[in-house]
């Protein structure tokens, strides 16, 4: 079954099921992918700061040489990390990233967080980080204005499709959208049953802008990073809510909570390193819950935010 997709308001089509690369592990990432389009995906969803874009663009030519896809029919996403946010620091990081890839073009090019850090350059320390090669970390005075009109520029010269933001607030999107000539046609944040940011979800959305929930699996991604509040939450896979509704439709949770977002049109990009996950991910766009479960879900509610820089122990504090 092809993936759904949802209209951007730039015209073009983002699937609503892709696959996330944060933390796909180097030596495996060119099979994964190649074996994720194998499996049906279209959507990829990297970045700078994930480290493994050469080998993501190495399965993707894989992939493309085998005949099993063609570039037009990929929606390959990526970011732009916090350290090139100053307007003459984007396009050429842009330029690199898709030479890594080995693609001319990103269907999605974001703003990873709305936080301008001071310039690495790439032959220095790449991916360059949060933090410096001392620990500290460091911040530069690029407003959002100056970085998104970089942005829009990459648009006009055919170097991304589309641009988005990642990590921003209504009141960020408030702002930019009162000077953006091209507005951002993605929203990606964090979305699980236990952060819902509903307001923020509905104000994107009645704006057109698509939004794309990461982590939906709540605190499951980060007990890797051995976040505490994260090993403290009782996993969502457990939560009777969850568990009930599984049984009842002979799913697994796993792909009940993708379907929570989707089935609000909301686009998710759940990552797996598991061959059998990776195609369970897949089919969460052909069955329906019940208006009265979508809201029980969304009651889980708690607030509860795993990917915060303050977790991690940097005094950013944007959330
Ligand atoms: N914009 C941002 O700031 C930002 C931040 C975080 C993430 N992201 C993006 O969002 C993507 C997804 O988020 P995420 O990586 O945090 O986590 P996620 O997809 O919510 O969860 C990944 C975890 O769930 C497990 N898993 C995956 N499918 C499963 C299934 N069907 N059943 C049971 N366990 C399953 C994975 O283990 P196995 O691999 O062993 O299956 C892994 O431990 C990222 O890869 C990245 O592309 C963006």
């Amino acid at each position: 079954m092809a993936v759904p997709t949802v209209k951007l308001s730039s015209g073009y089509e983002m699937p609503l099921v892709g696959f996330g690369l944060w933390k796909v592990k180097n030596d495996t990432c060119a099979d994964q992918i190649y074996n994720a389009i194998k499996a049906g995906y279209r959507c990829f969803d990297g970045a700078c700061d994930y480290g493994n874009e050469v080998e993501a663009g190495q399965g993707v030519a894989r992939a493309i040489k085998d005949g099993l896809v063609k570039r037009e029919e990929l929606f390959i996403v990526s970011k732009l990390w916090n350290s090139f946010h100053e307007g003459d620091k984007v396009e050429p990081i842009c330029r690199k990233q898709l030479a890594d890839w080995g693609v001319d073009y990103f269907d999605l090019y974001i703003v990873h967080f709305p936080v301008a850090l001071k310039y690495v350059d790439p032959s220095v320390r790449y991916p360059p980080g949060w933090t410096s090669a001392d620990d500290k970390i460091e911040l530069a005075n690029a407003p959002i204005h100056e970085t998104w009109a970089a942005m829009e520029s990459l648009v006009d010269k055919k170097l991304a499709r589309s641009i988005g933001v990642s990590n921003f607030s209504s009141q960020l999107l408030m702002d930019l959208l009162r000077y953006a000539r091209v507005r951002p046609a993605t929203l990606q944040i964090e979305h699980h049953p236990y952060l819902t940011q509903t307001r923020l979800v509905e104000y994107a959305q009645k704006q057109g802008i698509a939004v794309t929930a990461y982590s939906s699996f709540g605190p499951l991604s980060f007990l890797e990073l051995e976040l505490k509040h994260a090993r403290d939450t009782p996993p969502l896979f457990e939560h009777p809510v969850i568990k009930g509704l599984a049984e009842k439709y002979s799913r697994t949770p796993a792909q009940v909570l993708l379907r929570w977002a989707t089935q609000r049109n909301i686009a998710v990009i759940p990552k797996s390193n598991d061959p059998t996950r990776l195609a369970q991910n897949l089919q969460v766009t052909d069955f329906d819950l019940e208006k009265s479960e979508l809201e029980a879900i969304s009651a889980l509610d708690k607030g509860l935010r795993f990917n915060d820089p303050v977790a991690y122990g940097m005094d950013i504090p944007i959330f």
